[in-house]
């Protein structure tokens, strides 16, 4: 995998704006917004910038799925896709992740995510149905390499 230029830290609240600005196609609803403050101030969001501004962003539930850590949310600035932002942002996520799984979901018509997961190699855990009428959510894990993991 070729590295994308620039870096990932975490994200502090002066980014929350930039944050939330990031995906102009998509721009974010209330209800986004308040979920995206509180990760932002929890210190579970990543942020991918480049010469110093953000480009991508993934926010990480420590523990949030059945005892594992969880991805809720991964997302790089339409302008910025497919130059491997969204692959080192999950790598850098299972990397701090201290469980010996980490999750995450997405429904099934977002056939992007859907192949960054299959191509970084995901593993698919099962569906869920319920959420999103007629578009069930795709749960996918992977699991940690590293030894020093808790159960
Ligand atoms: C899904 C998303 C995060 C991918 O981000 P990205 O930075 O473009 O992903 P990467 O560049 O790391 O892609 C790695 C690989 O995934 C696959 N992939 C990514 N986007 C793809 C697409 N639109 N179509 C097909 N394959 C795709 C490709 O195999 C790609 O490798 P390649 O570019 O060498 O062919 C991005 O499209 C996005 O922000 N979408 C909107 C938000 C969203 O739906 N998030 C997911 C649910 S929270």
């Amino acid at each position: 995998m070729t590295k994308p230029m620039g870096q990932v830290r975490r994200a502090t609240q002066g980014d929350l704006d930039a944050v939330l600005n990031l995906d102009q196609r998509n721009p974010v609803g209330h209800e986004r917004s308040e979920l995206l403050s509180a990760r932002v101030r929890s210190g579970e969001c990543l942020l991918f910038e480049r010469e110093g501004k953000p480009v991508g962003y993934l926010i990480m539930r420590s523990r949030g799925f059945f005892g594992r850590d969880f991805i809720e949310l991964l997302v790089v600035a339409a302008q910025d896709r497919r130059t491997g932002i969204a692959s080192r942002l999950l790598h850098e996520a299972l990397s701090q992740s201290l469980t010996r799984e980490t999750f995450t979901s997405t429904n099934e018509s977002n056939v992007a995510m859907i192949a960054l997961l299959h191509k970084r190699d995901w593993t698919f855990s099962g569906q869920l149905e319920g959420i999103d009428e007629g578009d069930p959510e795709f749960v996918f894990y992977k699991r940690a390499a590293r030894a020093a993991i808790r159960p």
